[in-house]
């Protein structure tokens, strides 16, 4: 193996699994090609050389220094043709695909229908791998959706309000429950449970009477919108109550310790696996170990583990 390619999606952690790739393909005489802009780079051909002095003071940074893109054009045949013939053009022998549940499928795509070999390496705030315990970015969300609650509580508790606050996730609610337990918030709305809005406000209420009267309710975007369910709890219970919507901010910013770690080992031993010739797989831990597993399991849907963080969630407040 001469050259490989990295291909990316956009959360903290990314740009340390990159300069990841680039220095431990290095140590095998591998050269690294950046593919710009994600699959749609791979269609027009658009790469970069990375060198290991190219990847430096990147650790930190956020986003990814390839810049992304979400592709159509490469989820159709004439798309799929185009990256293929670049891929063969530019004599990549192999590529190392670094995000979520629509990178790793398209890695499937090239990996299974096209004989591309490809690596996987899960990364995405979401948490949604399947199979894959933590993604690269997902820790570094959590944080900051954190730091944004505690700031939040501040002014719930001085001035006595009730805050719906709506975090990213998709269709999981895996930063949503967590966040909510981290940050000793009283009730989480998630996609993986049934939610009834006249309990919640009823509960509400009746704190409200006994003397609670500051609510941090943490909603899933992929189960509802915090200005509809502010809406209703205003309406059933006419306290004041505010909504604040994260959105991109917790897919942003410097990773986490943990998230760089995470991103050095992760690619590190996909350019490994990659290089002895295991194709279409994605990297993850098993019991602390790292391990791969077949791409067409990990794009199936997660089971997250939701009710033990639910109850917790519950019991505490
Ligand atoms: O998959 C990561 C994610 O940030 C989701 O949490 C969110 O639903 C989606 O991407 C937002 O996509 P976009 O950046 O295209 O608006």
């Amino acid at each position: 193996m001469k050259k490989i390619g990295v291909l990316t999606r956009d959360c903290a952690g990314v740009n340390a699994a990159i300069r990841a790739v680039v220095r431990s393909a290095s140590c095998y005489n591998i050269e690294t090609l950046g593919i710009l802009r994600g699959y749609q780079g791979l269609i027009q051909g658009d790469f970069k050389i990375l060198s290991r002095s190219s990847v430096s003071g990147i650790i930190n940074r956020g986003g990814t220094i390839l810049k992304t893109a979400r592709s159509k054009e490469f989820f159709t045949g004439k798309g799929q043709l185009k990256a293929v013939m670049n891929i063969k053009k530019n004599k990549i022998d192999g590529l190392i695909i670094i995000g979520g549940n629509g990178s790793l499928a398209g890695a499937h795509i090239l990996a299974s229908k096209y004989s591309v070999p490809v690596m996987g390496v899960p990364a995405t705030i979401d948490n949604d791998v399947n199979g894959v315990g933590m993604a690269i970015g997902a820790d570094t969300a959590i944080n900051v959706a954190l730091d944004a609650l505690d700031k939040i509580r501040d002014t719930a508790t001085s001035l006595e309000r009730i805050f719906v606050v709506e975090v990213m996730g998709r269709d999981c609610g895996y930063i949503a429950s967590r966040v909510a337990l981290a940050g000793g918030c009283e009730d989480v709305i998630l996609p993986e449970r049934h939610f009834d809005i006249r309990k919640m406000s009823a509960e509400i209420a009746e704190g409200n009477r006994r003397g609670k009267v500051s609510w941090i309710i943490v909603v899933a975007e992929g189960k509802a919108k915090a200005g509809d369910i502010a809406k209703k709890i205003r309406k059933n219970t006419r306290l004041e109550t505010r909504e604040l919507v994260l959105g991109h901010i917790q897919r942003g910013g410097s990773p986490s310790a943990f998230d760089r770690i995470l991103a050095a080992r992760y690619a590190t031993y996909a350019v490994e696996k990659l290089r002895k010739g295991e194709t279409d797989k994605c990297v993850t831990l098993k019991n602390e170990k790292l391990d791969t597993l077949p791409l067409a399991k990990a794009i199936q849907p997660k089971d997250i583990e939701i009710n033990s963080y639910y109850k917790l969630i519950k019991i505490l407040t």
